[in-house]
């Protein structure tokens, strides 16, 4: 850690100390120990950027739960798409009741929305009651905020633009007992041109290998048994620190942790996916045998509309050469139907690369417009109808393509690690196997958090079936 983020890491721990204070008080007035719940919207990061929000009310003396009317609410908040800015915007209204009814109730937002300054405007305007407000690049000064926020009654609005700061070590409550993801960078410098992710998470920070390294190994010695390295497009790490370091590096000294445990990782942006990657991925032992490596469109000429930096060639060339070293490869991505001005045949070509790659499984989301992109400008003669009409005949195949995928587990004895109950009383656990697939099983729930060896027996769409096998 540089000298400034360290100092910076004491200053708001001591601030944590405060915060612990007043919320000594506020148990006092109100004669029980405060609760407070934190809902995330959106990605793995933001789920990660939760659990150090949770560690730090936790740390202060919170009591964390999941009922959203309690005495501190964080909305962690998305703006990928519209649909996820309007569902905060929904739900506000209703904490809003609750807070008619407990005026000392304190309301936080945060998050990739935050960074929006129309959004930002319209709070300030019509949601008064909002009490935080603050954006993704000081996440960390959370303590800070929490005692100004603790000791005044104003709406407290702090975002900033961008940062350089990576500040390690401030207290985190993580989800799981058993999986937890790593961040390994920050921000995003593709400016994919429907994104708005570049624009609200900054320029790409890596963190120190050593960091890194440092957290994987605590996590492996607290029992953890599946550990994502995050990052928006994590191919690119290590090319903004000045040694000589990049991604399958960075899975080579993980992978030589002892302890038995899986490495996953999120996301891979296909321009800089290597044959060093698929070759590392193929060498450690502990790498999971799953590509996530989003394609967006079939079609050369919405891919460069889109900014992507590859065509469909060299696509399926490189998911070639990573199948070729591992062949029990399972693969995955995220497509884009509608991007702006996309004709019939330009999707046609999507389906095409579809039925050629056959994915194991298939995001697919329905073009977006993000104003101050630059996507949201280009002309768009199509119709919500026209998009739904590709939309949903991308679905039906992506999921024809999955059943058939599931299918050929069928039989198969497979390692999974088991991750949950359903509240099913036939299959009453869920498990993932190492390529991510979801599979569920009966057993004790005692299993949470262990890898257990299933045989498959059934499957659909979405997921397999399995007995567990002994030994
Ligand atoms: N960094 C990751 C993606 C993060 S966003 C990557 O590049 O792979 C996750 C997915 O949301 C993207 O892969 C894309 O398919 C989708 N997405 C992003 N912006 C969108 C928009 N404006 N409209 C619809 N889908 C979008
Ligand atoms: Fe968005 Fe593209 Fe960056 Fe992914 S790589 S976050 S799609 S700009
Ligand atoms: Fe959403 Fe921000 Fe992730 S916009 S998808 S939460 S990086």
């Amino acid at each position: 850690m540089k000298e400034q983020d360290r100092l910076e890491m004491e200053r708001q721990l001591s601030q944590l100390s405060e915060a612990k204070k007043l919320v000594t008080d506020l148990t006092q007035k109100l004669g029980r120990r405060p609760t407070a719940c934190v809902v995330t919207f959106g990605c793995q990061m933001n789920a990660r950027d939760s659990e150090k929000i949770s560690g730090i009310l936790a740390e202060a003396g919170y009591e964390l739960t999941e009922d959203e009317n309690s005495d501190f609410v964080l909305y962690n908040t998305c703006t990928v798409r519209e649909n996820a800015n309007l569902k905060v915007y929904g739900r506000l209204g209703v904490l809003n009741g609750y807070k008619k009814k407990n005026p000392h109730m304190k309301i936080a937002l945060c998050g990739c929305m935050m960074q929006e300054e129309q959004v930002v405007e319209k709070l300030r305007k019509s949601y008064r009651f909002v009490n935080l407000i603050f954006g993704t690049h000081n996440l960390y000064r959370f303590p800070e905020l929490l005692v100004s926020c603790l000791s005044q009654e104003d709406m407290i609005i702090d975002i900033w633009k961008d940062t350089e700061r990576i500040v390690e070590d401030l207290p985190v409550r993580r989800k799981y007992p058993f999986k937890s993801g790593v961040n390994i960078m920050f921000g995003c410098n593709n400016f994919c041109t429907y994104c708005i992710v570049p624009y609200v998470r900054g320029r790409e920070r890596s963190r120190q290998p050593e960091d890194i390294l440092r957290e994987a190994q605590q996590l492996v010695a607290e029992g953890y048994k599946d550990i994502t390295l995050l990052g928006q497009n994590v191919n690119s790490y290590g090319k903004d620190l000045d040694r000589e370091i990049d991604f399958a590096d960075l899975i080579r000294m993980i992978n030589a942790i002892p302890g038995e445990f899986l490495i996953r990782f999120m996301t891979s942006h296909p321009k800089d996916a290597t044959e060093k990657l698929f070759r590392t991925m193929a060498e450690c032992e502990k790498c999971a045998h799953h590509l996530h490596l989003p394609v967006q469109s079939g079609n050369d000429r919405i891919l460069r509309a889109m900014n992507r930096n590859y065509d469909h060639e060299a696509y399926l060339k490189k998911l070639e050469t990573a199948r070729r070293l591992m062949p029990d490869l399972v693969v995955t991505t995220d497509i884009i139907v509608g991007f702006p001005g996309e004709t019939e045949e330009e999707f046609e070509d999507t389906i095409r690369l579809c039925e050629q790659v056959r994915y194991d499984a298939m995001f697919t989301f329905i073009y977006s417009k993000r104003n101050g992109t630059p996507a949201a400008t280009m002309p768009d003669p199509y119709t919500r109808e026209d998009k739904q009409r590709h939309f949903d005949r991308l679905t039906e195949t992506a999921n024809r393509i999955s059943g058939e995928k599931h299918r050929e587990y069928e039989g198969q004895i497979l390692k999974v690690l088991v991750d949950g109950e359903t509240g099913r009383e036939e299959y009453n656990l869920s498990s993932r196997t190492n390529g991510g697939r979801l599979v569920h099983l009966k057993g004790d729930p005692s299993l949470i958090g262990q890898f257990v060896n299933v045989r498959i027996t059934a499957s659909n769409t979405w997921a397999l079936y399995g007995e567990m096998e002994n030994g």
